[in-house]
């Protein structure tokens, strides 16, 4: 009975051991998942608690000001909120501000591999992990149009001629209009340092 017993505790022991990286893994993308989720509900409560707002208050011409002045420097603020180890940020390859334009080889794959997979119905994840080195993820959360408000400033917004002409002026190169409801609009990457 004793030998049973000590047989089975060591034989649990080298599960465990061996067991052990593949569990901290697991533990380690745990956490860089919550992290993700996390960040990323904090920068679209921040950027959509403003948004509505100023819409309330002045329309669409005020809010896509707002948005012009406010809306990078408060998703940077957002990230250093969130700590030195954690970045947030905004990326479309039909982007309106070329700062938000995929940094590397990898966002920019994402971006299109989550629009291929729109492109032939398939629903999107919720999010996506990149392995960016060692002790680096980037948690990507697809953003797609999923309020009618969005399409006042990315739909057709040829019949808002104030509008037209504010965009036109401030975003030259602008290419997020034509949008229609539930596409893909681009997603937000949460950049997680372990
Ligand atoms: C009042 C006008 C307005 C509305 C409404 C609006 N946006 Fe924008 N959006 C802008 C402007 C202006 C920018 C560029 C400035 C910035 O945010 O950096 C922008 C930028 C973005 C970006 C960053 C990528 C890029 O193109 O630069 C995303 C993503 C985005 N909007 C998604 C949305 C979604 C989703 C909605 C609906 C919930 C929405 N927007 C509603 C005006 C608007």
């Amino acid at each position: 009975m004793k030998v049973t017993a000590l047989l089975l505790s060591g034989l649990l022991t080298s599960t465990i051991v061996l067991a052990n990286p593949y569990e901290s893994k697991q533990e380690e993308l745990a956490s860089v998942i919550e992290t993700g989720q996390k960040s990323s509900m904090l920068l679209l409560k921040t950027l959509g608690g403003n948004l509505k707002k100023h819409m309330k208050a002045g329309g669409p011409m005020a809010a896509a000001e707002f948005c012009t002045t406010n809306a990078f420097t408060l998703t940077d603020k957002v990230g250093s909120d969130l700590g030195d180890d954690v970045t947030v940020k905004r990326i479309s390859l039909n982007y309106r501000n070329p700062a938000n334009q995929a940094a590397t080889d990898q966002e920019s794959s994402v971006l299109k591999t989550l629009q291929t997979l729109q492109d032939n119905n398939v629903l999107l994840p919720e999010y996506l992990v990149e392995q960016v080195n060692k002790d680096t993820y980037k948690y990507y959360k697809p953003l797609s149009i999923n309020k009618g408000v969005c399409l006042k400033c990315h739909g057709d917004i040829s019949n808002n001629a104030d509008l037209e002409a504010y965009i036109g002026k401030n975003y030259p190169e602008d290419k997020a209009t034509g949008y229609k409801m539930n596409d893909l609009r681009g997603a937000i990457v949460v950049t997680i340092k372990k």
